[in-house]
């Protein structure tokens, strides 16, 4: 695909999403920029400042304390490989997932599958790249046929999840869908109730929103959606 269909392309998803304008302000893009400027001031690339540093470090020690996981029945369900989670150590803004599809297990890493696309485009739509935030899901392993997370299952996994996010300390956290954030928020109140507003989680701010997955079978929803990452961008802005 030429960059003209790249363009075209994207500006058809941005209008599905409900967008009516684009910004030539350069500030639209402001924050790669910074982050380049900061590793620079420190003497360091970005791609040097991803891949290493306390931030890193910190979440290479809980993955190894998850090690070749045996604490719940999905290690035995027929997993190829545990989905820790994916991007910058140090992201402002971190998603999370429900538990990884068939993709996802098959590869390692979180939204890799359709609905992991759609996402990337989703974060794309706010001036970012995947590699600027952290993705991660609430279970590390897949669920078999992708049923719904047992509670048990949540229970034994969540703290990782925790101690992920207590180690990145991201600005904003999106929580995707009714598992990420019924189990960040605890409560069990629907996604159709807890969406459109800020909440706390810890210092950081979460918005819950609609799962990629679900607005690939409903749609007229990338409104919403593109509301609720409106608010995640002009939070991320101040
Ligand atoms: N759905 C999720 O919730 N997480 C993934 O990683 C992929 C699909």
């Amino acid at each position: 695909m030429d960059l003209r269909d790249q363009l075209a392309e994207h500006l058809v998803f941005l209008s599905e999403l409900g967008v009516t304008g684009l910004s030539r302000d350069p500030k639209w893009r402001q924050r790669a920029d910074d982050a380049w400027n900061a590793a620079s001031a420190a003497d360091m690339s970005p791609a040097v400042a991803v891949s290493t540093g306390a931030g890193g470090e910190a979440l290479a020690d809980i993955r190894a304390d998850i090690g070749d996981c045996t604490r719940c029945k999905l290690c035995k369900a027929g997993r190829t490989h545990i989905v820790f989670g994916v991007g910058h150590p140090n992201a402002d803004l971190m998603f999370v997932g429900e538990a990884p599809g068939q993709d996802e297990d098959i590869q390692g890493i979180p939204f890799v599958g359709r609905a992991g696309q759609l996402l990337t485009k989703i974060i794309e739509s706010i001036g970012l790249k995947r590699d600027e935030v952290y993705i991660a899901n609430v279970i590390k392993c897949r669920p078999p046929g992708n049923r719904n997370p047992d509670p048990d299952e949540v229970a034994t996994c969540e703290p990782f999840l925790f101690r992920q996010i207590a180690s990145i300390q991201p600005k904003v956290i999106v929580a995707l869908g009714k598992f990420a954030a019924q189990t960040l928020l605890k409560t069990q109140d629907p996604i159709s109730k807890l969406r459109g507003r800020v909440y706390k989680h810890g210092d950081a701010q979460l918005i819950a929103t609609f799962h990629p997955a679900f607005l690939l079978r409903s749609p007229d929803r990338k409104r919403d959606v593109w509301e609720d990452m409106k608010k995640v961008r002009s939070i991320l802005r101040e």
